[in-house]
Formats: structure tokens, C-alpha cells, sequence
């Protein structure tokens, strides 16, 4: 049990992304555990749902903090648990140089849009606006940029004509769900490695496919 890998997740909000992945720990789905969830915005609805899992739910407030005041508060909670992976799970800031470089390559993120299409805030209802027939959502590595880093796995959902913010994000999100801990499961099993902005799964060192 002790030897586990330790997630913590970072939350601002509803936390279903948050919950998926601690799910998938109780599953035995994921090789976890999530040691602590923090979120930046007090009462945010993710942490009660955390707590009711019998996770550690803790609020950091950015308030009246510079970003790296309140991001080394955020990292001493996290290294004081010897989390190993970093999970944002709808946390809507940016991350500065000095927490990447606390978990180098160990943070991900998940976004509601296929990427490089849609960053930002409002994804799906940007890609409806836009006019797109399908959108999905991305898992990727974080690096300084919004929405921006390697991505790790994708998934697609149709844009049907009669979709509203509500419908298209519903199908987006359930598709969410199941890509964070399939990438989870990716980054903790070690088996991948990223070539520039490639982030290439399953495949041996050597040049070339799999037989
Ligand atoms: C999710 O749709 C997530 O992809 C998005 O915020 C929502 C959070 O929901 N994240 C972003 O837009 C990041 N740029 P949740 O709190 O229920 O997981």
C-alpha cells in the first residue's frame, strides 16, 4: 500500500476530472494514490467531493499572494507528501518556471478542446462558435504556456447542429473522464518518451515500429 505512486491534483472548481481519478485509484485502475487536493478557490465544490472519498482536500487562496508565494505554499504541501505527479484538474492558472521546475515533465493538464485548437477559458463554446463538426478533449504535459505543452492522448466527439454549450460540453466531459486516467496510467508506467513536442507511447527506443 505504502509503495504506491502519490498523485495530487489541483482543482478550482467542480472537480469531476478529480473525482474520475480517484475513482479510478479506488478501481485499482489506476497504480495510485491521490494524497492531496488542493484547490486555490475557497469552497470550491471539488473538495468536499474529495473529502468524501477520504482524500485530503486543502484550500491554498492565491489572494494577496504573488504567483510564486502562492505556488511554493502549493509545492511544500505536495513535496511534504512525496506526490510524484502533478494532475490539474479544471485549476485555471498558469503555472510559473519555478513550479515546473519542482516537478520536471510530472505535471498534466486536461483540456476541453482537441489542442491547438480552443485554449483558453469557454473552449466548447468557442469550438461551437467556430463552427467545428467535431471537437474532444486533450491530455498534455504543462509547460509555461496556456494550454499548451506535448499531448499525450486525445479524444474526439462530434459538434451536432442542434449541440448548445451545455449538450457539447456533457459529451466533451464524459469523454474527459476516461482520457485523464488512461493518460495517468501512461505517464505513471513510465512507457513513453517525448521527442520534441511528440510524446510517442509504447514504443521501444530502438528506431522504428513494433513488430
Ligand atoms: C474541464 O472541462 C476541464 O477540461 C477544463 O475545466 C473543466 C473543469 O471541470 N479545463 C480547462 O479549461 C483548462 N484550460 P471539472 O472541475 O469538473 O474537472
Amino acid at each position: 500500500m505504502g509503495d504506491k505512486k502519490k498523485i495530487g491534483i489541483l482543482i478550482s472548481g467542480r472537480g469531476s476530472n478529480m473525482l474520475a481519478l480517484i475513482e479510478a485509484t479506488e478501481r485499482g485502475e489506476l497504480e495510485a494514490e491521490v494524497a492531496v487536493v488542493i484547490s486555490n478557490v475557497e469552497g470550491a465544490p471539488g473538495l468536499e467531493k474529495a473529502r468524501a472519498h477520504g482524500v485530503e482536500a486543502l484550500v491554498i487562496s492565491h489572494k494577496g499572494l504573488s504567483r510564486e508565494e502562492h505556488e511554493r505554499l502549493i509545492v511544500a504541501e505536495l513535496k511534504r507528501r512525496q506526490v510524484e505527479l502533478v494532475c490539474l484538474a479544471g485549476y485555471m492558472r498558469l503555472l510559473s518556471p519555478y513550479f515546473l521546475s519542482e516537478f520536471p515533465g510530472r505535471v498534466l493538464n486536461i483540456h476541453p478542446s482537441l489542442l491547438p485548437a480552443f485554449p483558453g477559458l469557454e473552449a466548447q463554446r468557442q469550438a461551437l462558435e467556430y463552427g467545428v463538426k467535431f471537437s474532444g478533449c486533450t491530455v498534455h504535459f504543462v509547460d509555461e504556456k496556456m494550454d499548451h505543452g506535448p499531448i499525450i492522448l486525445q479524444a474526439v466527439v462530434p459538434v451536432y447542429d442542434d449541440d448548445t454549450v451545455e449538450t457539447l460540453s456533457a459529451r466533451i466531459l464524459a469523454e474527459e473522464h476516461r482520457l485523464y486516467v488512461r493518460a495517468v496510467a501512461i505517464v505513471l508506467s513510465g512507457n513513453y518518451r517525448i521527442e520534441g513536442r511528440r510524446v510517442l507511447i509504447g514504443r521501444s527506443r530502438e528506431a522504428g515500429h513494433p513488430a
